[in-house]
């Protein structure tokens, strides 16, 4: 997969790709990530990327031009119609989809080339949304001062779901809201810590009970924390 982050803060992004299953999976080939200035794009000699709102009010709007231009500059096109066959041009806002773990399969499955969009300010010229954009997402119901840190928050979900970016020895199965469920506690040695014992059944090498003790423990953290996961009679 290839992911064109465009920001007006590049240097955010920094190193946060460059550590652990994301920077396995871009030394693998598995996925490449690219950072553009949206600022480059600008055609004005000032170099703005953002401006008053039409009709008044408080804060500044993001210029649509630097951005029409710098998905043409990626794609060739600012038509969404003329986009390749998965290709998708992603607006982060407050105001998107939320973002869960079936969006994000949904995604890992399907896109070979996606755009990120960080919007600022009051937001983004809403022709953006109308023409360039396939999916707006938003990753809670928050307001955050950009779109940069929704898009570490997207970049990271949808890259350990790349086929082989998790390895052998790891797998996205169990994760959290994978099989609707929270994830089962887990525990490693020493076996008794302070005081504390490790769950004897996890001891035993019954794998049958293992599981079940797991599947129960699930059920019981989603049940205390995230009731609204479960269907109408509590169980999955
Ligand atoms: N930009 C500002 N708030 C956001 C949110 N909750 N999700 C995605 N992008 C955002």
């Amino acid at each position: 997969m290839k992911i064109d982050v465009l920001t007006i803060f590049p240097e955010f992004f920094g190193q946060v790709f460059d550590f652990g299953i994301i920077r396995r999976a871009k030394l693998a080939g598995i996925v490449e990530i690219n950072i553009h200035d949206i600022r480059e794009f600008a055609v004005d000699k000032h170099r703005m990327t953002d401006d008053r709102p039409f009709g008044g009010g408080d804060g500044m709007v993001m210029k649509p031009e630097p951005i029409f231009a710098a998905v043409e500059h990626l794609l060739g096109t600012s038509e969404r119609a003329d986009y390749p066959a998965g290709t998708k041009v992603a607006l982060l806002s407050p105001q998107g989809h939320p973002l869960k773990q079936p969006l994000v399969k949904a995604l890992a499955d399907a896109t070979e080339h996606l755009i990120l969009i960080c919007g600022r300010y009051e937001g983004v010229d809403e022709r953006v949304n109308d023409v360039l954009v396939t999916d707006e997402i938003s990753i809670g119901d928050y307001v955050l001062s950009g779109g940069e840190p929704a898009a570490v928050v997207l970049v990271d979900s949808l890259v350990r779901l790349l086929p082989d970016a998790l390895g052998s020895e790891t797998s996205a199965e169990n994760d959290s809201f994978s099989n609707g469920l929270l994830d089962c506690p887990h525990y490693t040695r020493p076996a008794e810590f302070r005081g504390m014992k490790v769950p004897e059944v996890l001891l035993n090498g019954n794998h049958a009970e293992i599981e079940k003790w797991r599947h129960e423990k699930a059920l019981e953290k989603t049940r205390k924390f995230r009731n609204d996961l479960l269907g109408e009679n509590g169980e999955m």
